[in-house]
């Protein structure tokens, strides 16, 4: 190609890229319906920066995702309740990161049956879950408060343009495959020491700002998740870690841990003192406990030490016969 042809090109390109990025974003939000909605393409979700300035539910639901401690913590302005975690330790970027937990299908899949509870659960009981079990509180926000209202408007307009009960790809925790062994606690402490120490501290429990807020979470000690929490399951921790972490290095199209790496720091840090908190009521139907549910009893004969470090293939095939 001559160089005058190529600048062309390049030019001819880029108007093409303009017009594609304009028709794009004409789809503004609220305007997508179901005709446009492809569960195939990965989910973005929207930034607080489109958030309009007239919707002040949903950007102060922003403000308590982003910045939880600062309203809900232990010195909360606004009560105090919570361990001094912020929902988006977990949900990255507010909950609008491709695989890093996001919230792209809780306006459009909630209400929803959940074996935990064995009922169906509204967007508060899901919300209420997470602050009574990842942020420890003993007790979630009241579901008429300002802040909870605020939260659910923030998720439903983070999935406007989402029809019901469709869910769009790359939301939650991509799931990782299962080892052929136990995960080993031994190993992962070295993956630990070499990979997450830096930020998360030698003792695992976190590094604070001169404000007394987290610049880099707990991962377990007293101001951690407790042991209700999903990340206590080896797989929703191994999961998230693998394609999110070390934070800012790692997305989910490009990890720095191999699976087992990911399978044996997760028992590393899962087998670190923590809260302890159990909740009777949940798992009515003990045969629909998930394989790394590590609390029996069980409906399968496994002990507790299986279900919570693996191996599980043996688990999942022998729950298969039992079905048959
Ligand atoms: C310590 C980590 C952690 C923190 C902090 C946390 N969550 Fe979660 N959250 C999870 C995990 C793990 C799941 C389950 C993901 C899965 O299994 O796919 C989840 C699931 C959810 C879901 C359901 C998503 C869906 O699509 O079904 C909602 C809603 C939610 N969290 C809200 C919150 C809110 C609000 C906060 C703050 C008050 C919060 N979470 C804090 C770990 C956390
Ligand atoms: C460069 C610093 C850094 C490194 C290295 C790092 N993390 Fe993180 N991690 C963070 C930050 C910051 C967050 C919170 C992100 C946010 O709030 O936006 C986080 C959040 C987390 C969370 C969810 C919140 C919590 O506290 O439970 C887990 C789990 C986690 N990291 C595990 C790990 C593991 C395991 C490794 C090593 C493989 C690791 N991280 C390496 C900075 C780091």
């Amino acid at each position: 190609m001559k160089p005058h042809c190529f600048v062309k090109t390049v030019f001819i390109l880029a108007c093409f890229a303009l017009v594609i990025y304009a028709c794009d974003s004409s789809h503004a939000h609220g305007v997508a319906g179901d005709s446009q909605f492809d569960s195939t393409r990965l989910w973005v979700g929207w930034n607080k920066y489109h958030i309009p300035e007239r919707d002040s539910m949903a950007r102060y639901g922003h403000e308590l995702i982003a910045n939880t401690s600062y309203y809900l913590g232990p010195k909360g302005i606004v009560a105090q309740i919570t361990n001094g975690m912020n929902c988006q330790n977990c949900h990255l970027n507010g909950g609008t990161l491709p695989w890093g937990n996001n919230y792209g299908a809780v306006a459009s899949m909630y209400p929803q049956f959940r074996a935990r509870s064995g009922g169906l659960e509204t967007i508060v009981k899901r919300i209420s879950d997470c602050m009574e079990r990842s942020l420890n509180a003993d007790k979630a926000i009241d579901s008429n408060s300002k802040e909870m209202r605020s939260i659910i408007a923030y998720m439903n307009w983070l999935g406007d343009g989402i029809p019901k009960g469709r869910a769009p790809k790359g939301t939650g925790i991509m799931n990782i495959p299962y080892l052929d062994r136990a995960a080993d606690p031994q190993k992962g402490q070295a993956v630990y020491v070499s990979k997450c120490q830096r930020c998360h501290g030698a003792d695992g429990h976190g590094q604070k700002k001169t404000d007394g807020l987290y610049e880099y979470p707990p991962l377990w000690g007293e101001n951690s998740y407790n042991t209700a929490a999903g990340l206590y399951r080896l797989s929703r921790f191994a999961g998230y870690v693998k394609h999110n972490m070390p934070f800012g290095e790692v997305e989910y199209h490009n990890p720095q841990l191999t699976d087992e790496e990911a399978w044996d720091v997760a028992a590393f840090v899962n087998s670190q003192p923590r809260p302890s908190k159990i909740f009777k009521e949940d798992w009515p139907d003990i045969s629909k406990k998930p394989v790394d549910h590590p609390f029996g009893p069980y409906a399968d004969g496994f002990t507790e030490e299986q279900h919570k470090y693996g191996p599980f293939q043996p688990i999942i095939e022998a729950r298969k016969k039992q079905k048959k």
